[in-house]
């Protein structure tokens, strides 16, 4: 049962009632003694308290689940009188007037911590997770993230057991305990920091070590920490982690500021990765890859995710924020950080399409729906729901377009002013967005909408073109639809990036415009309706607008399909350039949809069926980018294009005709580009060879579905990397070859003893759009590779079955949805974190056909009446009833 919650279930928290705490705490003393069987944890805290607080104020400490063993004031017992304690809550009822020191003893068993917030055990080691608010779970504590304390941390093991002991910042101190089998370490960490960035690792580890010296010259040791054998899969989680450190330095000045900077991977985590001060702890599926077992997007997900980490050392630790509401000052900003990182790694435009096509295909269908919130929510009732595609990716999609709004030195002035104003503190969105207006002089009392309203706007454009005047006119109209709680919605300040592109596909110039604040290349749009004129036009242009996607927007566009066949060939914006082929595909799919659903079939205009060809075989762009410019929308993408009663089978046999034409269409073109694009030489990860494997593999899946199935497993059998083994699995067993039987078994054999590769055979298994997948993922679930306690495991099978299947979690029959919901269930007994994340595959429901929305409805409200459920999946399943 679920005791961290019980009685908790309904309460709501708001940032209106943000109050800071009548207690400071300025020192932790931690001693962690840890044995197989439990361990015991003593805190010792120097408590003092705020000016303007009445002496006697009571003090009142968080816990979760926790067993205390004993309390003392000052070194001596507390009367039973003078406190009160629960597993949840610690109070003392009167304190002295003085600073005081609290010294709490408590019993851990980590064994046993299946949720994996606090401590817990994991590969037989002993690991910390403690964001949001798992730091409650270790001891009795204002855990929360304004209360900034200097911690020291003394861990204690049996040597055999734990030969490294580790925690933040520097180690001062390490030896036997005399007499017995155990060992220690003293660490202590110079910066006050929240809780929540407090981490302790210990056990058994390989550790590879390497150094970085700082602009100014200071020398880091960088340490490394995998599973003992895995050490040779670390070389490109060092390298990033140095361009990281460099890329912070160059671009925003930054250096690193302790000793040491240590990365410990572990096998059992809730998320991606955990930025704790100086001891970063990881997913290690985002440390590991090489050619072997690793995909191209696997290396380009642990450079991103390690910058990330890396990035929050200033963004999120040295500057963190005041309380869980403001999320997004970190997560959003450090996402854009690592956004930018990655763009100047590879090819922006290539790095670009793929994060909008993240934002698109999950932060869009969260905006539409019912788990729908601002950037910064107002109120929550459990904070770990908020870890969401909004407050991440969204979030930074709202810094990208202030740095468009205010231009990149004004950027980097008022990030400056942040640094300089915040260093050491806990900080809000409204300090935040000061240090721009301060450093620039623009006033972003309109602009901070996008932190506090939710909903994906909708920019509607119609274009007039009078040739004879010379004279542009674009109509924008703003709207929004009523999200949760916003019911009404104010015009958004948004930058639409724009060109007028020619007949010759070069940018035509203007002499003047009117109706909108435009800057350089930017349509400032801060209205509900603008009519921007532009005169001195002297051919006809064609719109190109937003840029880059320059807004986290909607934007609807009246363009024939002649104007956007024309900017899918010269537009000098790539990102546009793919965006217009989409569109194009998109407009095929979704009359092709319509078709579907009264068993008729659309023809396909044949100059869209060969464009994409056309796009493939044009050599002056990078093959990164023709092979995201030939794959063509997914079903999930149409889904969220109709947006309501939305039938997935329909859709299904849409998207397989287009893909038959492009493929039929493209074919000699597509079969010499494979000839073309096979590797010369030995393997290499780099851009461009990762470049050519791309195109490569996205022409093939075109050559599989035009008939040229043999192709897939004879790849197969001769990839010598993941990239190009992977993506001839996932075409047989996603056509469903006859070969696909054999390449899944021998895939299983050669990688048996490696869980990371596992997960993708569990994928590719789970995303197979065919009848048979529910049973066939149902008696995976039992197989000794799956594992319900690890999450990386529930998700590469369970949760990828939930929102990267259309048509098989969406089964007409709604078997889908009940297998989903008894395994939220199951889980939610297990990791409600996890749980809770499984149950928000749920959240388009609303947008299905009638009968499939029906099923999917029973199923929530099933969940909803159980028994027991956590704060977790109670709040996610509740909202999605709303
Ligand atoms: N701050 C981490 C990051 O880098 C995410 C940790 C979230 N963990 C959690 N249990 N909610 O994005
Ligand atoms: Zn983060």
């Amino acid at each position: 049962m679920d005791l961290g919650s019980e009685g908790r279930t309904s309460e709501t928290i708001r940032l209106a009632d943000y109050r800071p705490t009548p207690y400071a705490i300025t020192e932790v003393r931690l001693d962690f003694r840890l044995d197989l069987d439990g361990t015991r944890v003593v805190a010792e805290t120097l408590f003092r308290r705020r000016d303007g607080i009445a002496a006697g104020t009571p003090l009142v400490l968080d816990g979760d689940e926790l067993d205390l063993a004993e309390i003392r004031l000052d070194g001596a017992p507390l009367p039973p009188d003078a406190w009160t304690a629960t597993p949840q809550r610690l109070e003392v009822r009167t304190p002295p007037a003085d600073d005081f020191h609290l010294t709490v003893t408590t019993w851990l068993d980590p064994e046993r911590n299946t949720k994996l917030m606090g401590l817990y055990r994991t590969s037989g080691n002993w690991c910390t997770q403690c964001e949001a608010e798992g730091f409650r779970r270790i001891t009795y504590f204002l855990d929360r993230p304004d209360v900034l304390a200097v911690y020291t941390t003394r861990i204690e093991a049996p040597r055999a057991a734990a030969p490294y002991l580790l925690s933040n910042g520097n180690r001062i101190d390490a030896g036997d305990v005399p007499g017995t089998d155990r060992h220690f370490a003293v660490w202590h960490d110079p910066f006050p920091k929240p809780a929540y960035l407090f981490a302790m690792v210990a056990g058994t580890f390989e550790r590879i070590a390497d150094r970085f010296v700082t602009a100014s010259g200071r020398e880091v040791a960088l340490e490394i920490y995998v599973e003992p054998g895995r050490g040779a899969r670390t070389a490109h989680a060092m390298d990033s982690l140095k361009r990281s450190m460099r890329w912070d330095e160059t671009e925003y000045g930054r250096e690193y500021d302790l000793d040491v900077f240590m990365i410990v991977a572990v096998d059992d985590f809730n998320m991606g990765a955990m930025e704790n001060k100086g001891l970063n702890v990881f997913n290690e599926k985002y440390v590991l890859a090489d050619s072997e077992t690793a995909t191209d997007a696997d290396y380009a997900h642990v450079e991103g995710v390690i910058a990330h980490e890396y990035f929050h050392n200033w963004t999120g630790n040295r500057i963190t924020c005041r309380d869980w509401f403001q999320l997004c000052l970190k997560e959003g900003l450090t996402v854009f950080r690592d956004q930018d990182f990655s763009g100047d790694q590879r090819s922006r435009p290539v790095k670009r399409i793929a994060d909008v096509r993240l934002l698109k295909s999950h932060q869009f269908p969260e905006d539409a729906g019912p788990l729908a919130h601002p950037v910064r929510p107002s109120t929550y009732r459990e904070i770990n729901n908020f870890y969401t595609a909004t407050v991440y990716e969204k979030g930074a999609e709202v810094v990208r377009m202030l740095k468009t709004l205010i231009g990149a030195d004004g950027f980097r002035a008022g990030m400056d002013l942040y640094f300089a104003r915040h260093d050491g503190s806990a900080a809000t969105i409204e300090d935040f967005l000061a240090c721009f207006a301060d450093a620039t002089g623009r006033d972003l009392e309109r602009f901070k909408l996008w932190y506090t309203q939710s909903g994906t706007p909708d920019v509607m454009v119609s274009t007039h073109w009078d040739a004879s005047a010379g004279r542009l006119r674009l109509t924008f109209d703003q709207t929004a639809l009523p999200t949760p709680g916003q019911p009404v919605k104010a015009p958004m300040v948004v930058p639409i990036r724009f060109g007028l592109v020619g007949p010759s596909g070069d940018d035509l110039a203007w002499e003047r415009v009117s109706g909108a604040e435009v800057a350089g290349d930017v349509i400032v749009l801060d209205g509900a309706h603008h009519e921007v004129v532009f005169e001195g036009v002297t051919a006809r242009p064609v719109p190109s607008l937003l840029r880059g996607f320059s807004a986290p927007v909607r934007l609807t566009l009246g363009s024939d399909t002649a104007d956007l066949l024309h900017l899918m060939s010269h537009d000098r914006d790539p990102f546009n350039r793919w965006q217009a082929g989409q569109a194009l595909a998109m407009r095929a799919l979704i009359s092709g949809t319509q078709a579907a659903r009264t068993g008729q079939t659309v023809e396909i205009d044949p100059a869209l069926a060969s464009a994409f060809a056309a796009v493939a075989a044009d050599e002056s762009l990078d093959t990164a980018f023709r092979a995201l410019a030939i794959t063509l929308p997914n079903d999930a993408d149409v889904a969220r294009e109709i947006g309501t009663d939305v039938d997935p089978d329909a859709i299904a046999t849409a998207i397989e005709q287009l893909r038959a034409r492009v493929a039929t269409a493209g074919r000699a073109t597509f079969r010499r580009i494979h000839a073309e694009m096979a590797s010369s030489g030995p393997y290499r990860a780099d851009a461009e060879a990762a470049g050519r494997r791309a195109l490569r593999n996205a022409v093939l899946d075109h050559l599989v579905r035009a008939g040229d199935g043999d192709l897939a497993a004879q790849r197969y059998r001769q990839a010598d990397n993941m990239t190009d083994r992977l993506a001839a699995l996932t075409a047989a067993v996603t056509v469903g070859l006859p070969s696909a039987e054999d390449l899944l078994a021998d895939f299983y054999q050669r990688f048996a003893g490696d869980p990371l590769v596992i997960d993708k055979w569990l994928m590719v298994q789970a995303t197979a759009p065919r009848a048979e997948t529910l049973d066939r993922v149902r008696a995976l679930t039992a197989h000794p590779a799956f594992a319900a306690t690890n999450p990386n495991r529930v998700r590469a099978l369970i949760t990828t079955f939930a929102t990267g299947n259309q048509t098989q979690f969406n089964r007409a029959d709604g078997a889908g949805f009940a297998f989903v919901a008894d395994q939220v269930l199951m889980l939610d007994r297990i990791n409600p974190q996890v749980a809770a994340r499984l149950l928000s595959a749920f959240r388009s429901w609303r947008a299905l056909e009638p009968r499939r929305r029906a099923y999917a409805e029973a199923e929530l409200k099933r969940i909803v009446a159980a028994p027991d459920l956590s704060r977790d999946v109670a709040d996610i399943a509740g909202r999605s009833l709303e």
